[in-house]
């Protein structure tokens, strides 16, 4: 598989006033297309940070990130926003959805935003909240869903604009567990069908469903190991503190 991700000693220092944080102190990594990949670490241990620089939410202090023929650094504020749009898919923990919008309108506004004409946004946005489960949900708005419905929504937003990367950030940390599992179902159906997946959690039972976990501590990767056994994963992650 060829590589999607490449990032090389990648560096962030947060400035508040006097205080300075170093959240990553020399990050490298590649992921290859058609990977499923979680990171887990300790509270604070930069996993948040590393999906926005490789997300170009962010920029580093220090380093690159390449994202397909994408180098990151390259881009000048508006390529990045236009980067973003195209390329990255993101989801959060707490769904981040417009609330005066219906359920259909949220999904399409990322392909209307990235200039694809109504017809296949809307066409677009049927599939994918049938694909999801939640076709009979899309005249509705999003407070009238549960979180693991609202959720769904999210990643069908995620995914309008094909993204070469979707980007999850604690996905299901405000589900409750049968509602994460269906979430992470999901994802692992999108992973099937050749879809790219960084996922952040510090659940071993989400991270299971990845091919491969990476462990972050204090701003550096220091293990790695591949997915599938949640207790195996529990015990690593343990081990960080
Ligand atoms: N915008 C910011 N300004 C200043 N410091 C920040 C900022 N964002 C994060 N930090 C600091 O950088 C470090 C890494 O934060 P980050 O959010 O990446 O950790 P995390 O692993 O995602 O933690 P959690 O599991 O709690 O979400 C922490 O010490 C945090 O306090
Ligand atoms: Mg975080």
């Amino acid at each position: 598989m060829s590589t999607l991700v490449e990032v090389r000693e990648l560096r962030k220092v947060y400035r508040t006033g006097e205080v300075t944080c170093e959240a990553l102190r020399g990050v490298s990594l590649e992921i290859a297309a058609g990977d499923f990949v979680a990171i887990m670490g300790p509270s604070g241990s930069g996993k948040s940070t590393l999906l926005h620089l490789i997300g170009g939410l962010d920029r580093p202090t220090n380093g690159s990130v390449r994202v397909g023929e994408h180098l990151l650094s390259a881009l000048d504020e508006t390529k990045l926003a236009r980067f973003r749009r195209a390329h990255i898919g993101f989801v959060f923990q707490f769904f981040n959805l417009v609330d005066n919008l219906t359920v259909q309108a949220n999904v399409e506004l990322p392909a209307l935003l990235a200039h694809v004409d109504r017809r296949t946004a809307r066409r677009r946005a049927e599939e994918l909240l049938s694909r999801l489960g939640i076709a009979d949900q899309a005249r509705k708005h999003p407070w009238e869903l549960s979180g693991g419905q609202q959720q769904r929504v999210a990643i069908a937003r995620a995914l309008i604009n094909r993204p070469l990367l979707l980007l999850a950030d604690e996905p299901t940390g405000n589900l409750d567990r049968a509602a994460g599992q269906e979430v992470m179902r999901i994802l692992s159906e999108c992973h099937r069908d050749g879809q790219t997946i960084l996922v952040v959690t510090h659940d071993p039972l989400v991270a299971a469903y990845a091919g491969y976990v990476l462990f972050l501590q204090d701003g550096q990767i220091v293990g790695r190991m591949p997915g599938g056994d949640p207790s195996g994963i529990a015990g690593r992650l343990a081990e960080l503190g």
